[in-house]
């Protein structure tokens, strides 16, 4: 069935516009700069009182990029780096890298313990394959963090670069459902966080630190830790 405004959505942007785009570089900060490692650390602190870290001894970082999603990760955890992008993949100095799409991963059935997203799925043009692919190679956990549109400058941003124009795909309702098609059940979720890692002035980041992740409605990010059922 066709839906009017996916439709007008997708002319907006397409998986070969992807591929395109983040065969570029974009003049990201390193992964050990002092507002991406915050960024990633908060991340990782919070998930960490949600899921138990020694229940998770495998994981697939899945549109991992230049890696910070991996960098601050439980030190103990076994954790493969996949993304569809070369440039990314080159840039990630992570030990164990794959080159893959999300949505025909090379790994069998149950791989991993957890299977990780950090802002990927709104790059994807059919996000409900990608997560039955994230479902199958995972025993147990998927974890997923998306732009959340209601945030002021998600959504702003979602029109000035084509390329996340898929970020208006995620409303309350779009992620849990995917969730739910894909055979997955949410163990918790929440919508927090103020600070972009690449983006966020340094004159603001001492203000933007004092606040707690959780803000509901206009936090920056959705998190969905989800469970396979
Ligand atoms: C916004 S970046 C996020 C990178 C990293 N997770 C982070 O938090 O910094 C999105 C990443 O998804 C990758 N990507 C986009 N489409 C993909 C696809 N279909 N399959 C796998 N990776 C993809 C891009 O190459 C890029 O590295």
């Amino acid at each position: 069935m066709k839906h009017p405004e996916l439709e007008t959505l997708r002319q907006t942007t397409t998986d070969e516009d992807q591929r395109v785009y983040w065969e570029q570089e974009h003049g990201f900060r390193r992964s050990d700069h002092p507002i991406v490692r915050y960024f990633a650390s908060q991340r990782w602190q919070m998930i960490k009182r949600h899921l138990d870290a020694s229940e998770v001894h495998t994981a697939l970082d899945l549109g991992c990029g230049d890696g910070f999603s991996t960098l601050y990760a439980p030190d103990d955890w076994e954790i493969v780096c996949c993304d569809a992008s070369l440039h990314m993949l080159r840039g990630n100095t992570h030990s164990k890298k794959a080159l893959a799409d999300a949505c025909a991963l090379p790994f069998a059935d149950n791989t991993f313990d957890l299977v990780y997203t950090w802002e990927l799925l709104h790059h994807v043009e059919t996000p409900r394959t990608a997560m039955i692919e994230m479902r199958r190679v995972s025993k147990r956990f998927v974890l997923i963090f998306e732009p959340n549109p209601y945030n002021p400058a998600q959504l702003a941003f979602s029109y000035v670069d084509k390329e996340h124009s898929w970020v208006r795909r995620n409303t309350f309702s779009h992620l849990p459902g995917l969730a739910k098609q894909a055979g997955l059940r949410i163990v918790w979720s929440t919508i927090g966080g103020l600070i972009f890692p690449n983006k966020t002035p340094q004159w603001l980041f001492p203000l933007l630190r004092l606040l707690p992740f959780r803000l509901p409605l206009f936090g920056i990010s959705q998190v969905l830790l989800l469970e396979k059922t």
